[in-house]
């Protein structure tokens, strides 16, 4: 493995080994010696983490993750203003001067689509999307599909509701790739129609045998999920976003503020909805959330948000321990 840039890359042999080597850290990381075992793994070697979007768990779990490995770790957290690229240096330059520094890995978010392959494309050492505009969000989709295996037993012959604003919300878009690696499975995507998922997804599932469905209704698709990804409106992609004093983003839709509270007040699962959810399903959750999880659903033994954000820190310190052991 060198650059982890897209959902589209792995097969599902290799996350299934992931997923067991994030199992064994966790067993180790619970026993002291095992943690200092671990932290001696990797001493001396670089991560860095380049975000020019805000972020609170990918950077963090990176951060975290390398740290655990013994890894020294430089972050800048907003490099759209932290760094030269307010003095407009770009980004093939900011990739290179990293690499000077000669790091193991790369972590990189960034504002626009198609990032993570620019920075790869002038990289020698292996970029890690960590989110590009409305492009993917690979090691989110790895994390979010060993959570649900484990929540859930399997990651075949399921149905999966994925819900929310799936045209800019790159989680969903890695995620449903990443379903598609395991067999009979059924994806439903719940949005509004401005908002549902893009045809270069739905042509991915096509030719890889996966079957799905788009609709805007919540409950019908609820009473049949085997696990249910929810997320939020990317508001801070949409035009005239009224967010912010600008335009927005140029990739996004253009919406009006009566439109943003309809988008906000779409889809909400609160307890009536949780009480069309079958006992056996789940609810997941890449977070932030804004309303479309009521707080009143964190005690709801489905709700496995929160267990999704550990269960990141386990699955990137694999990734982060295999792309290690691909460079020695
Ligand atoms: C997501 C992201 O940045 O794409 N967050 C995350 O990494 N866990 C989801 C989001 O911002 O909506």
């Amino acid at each position: 493995m060198h650059h982890v840039l897209s959902a589209r890359q792995f097969e599902r042999e290799e996350l299934e080994e992931l997923f067991d080597v994030a199992d064994d850290i966790k067993e180790t990381l619970s026993i002291p010696d095992g943690r200092r075992e671990l932290a001696g793994r990797y001493v001396g070697d670089v991560l860095i983490n380049e975000f020019y979007e805000p972020s609170t768990r990918t950077r963090h779990s990176f951060a975290v993750s390398a740290g655990r490995l013994g890894m020294i770790v430089d972050s800048t957290e907003n490099a759209k203003v932290q760094s030269s690229a307010v003095k407009g240096e770009t980004l093939e330059d900011t990739i290179r001067t990293l690499n000077a520094l000669d790091p193991a890995m790369i972590v990189l978010r960034y504002h626009e689509t198609g990032g993570a392959d620019r920075a790869a494309a002038v990289s020698e050492v292996p970029i890690i999307n960590a989110g590009d505009g409305k492009g993917e969000h690979p090691t989110q989709a790895i994390l979010d599909a060993a959570i649900i295996k484990e929540k859930r037993g399997r990651l075949s012959d399921g149905t999966y509701v994925i819900g929310g604003d799936l045209l800019h919300g790159r989680t969903a878009k890695s995620l449903a790739q990443t379903l598609s690696l395991w067999e009979n499975n059924h994806i439903i995507f719940v949005a509004i129609p401005e908002l549902q998922i893009s045809s270069d997804i739905t042509m991915e599932l096509e030719s890889r045998g996966t079957s799905y469905e788009q609709t805007s209704d919540m409950y019908d698709a609820l009473r049949r999920a085997d696990a249910v990804y929810w997320t939020r409106p990317q508001l801070e992609r949409y035009k005239n976003a009224g967010v912010s004093s600008d335009e927005g983003s140029p990739e996004g839709i253009r919406v009006d503020s009566e439109m943003i509270e309809m988008i906000r007040n779409a889809f909400v699962i609160d307890e009536a909805a949780m009480q069309v959810l079958p006992k056996a399903s789940g609810v997941y959750h890449p977070l932030p959330r804004g309303k479309e999880i009521s707080t009143t659903v964190d005690s709801d033994p489905r709700a496995h948000y929160f267990d999704q954000v550990r269960k990141g820190m386990h699955v990137r310190m694999a990734l982060i321990d295999r792309i290690q052991s691909g460079r020695r």
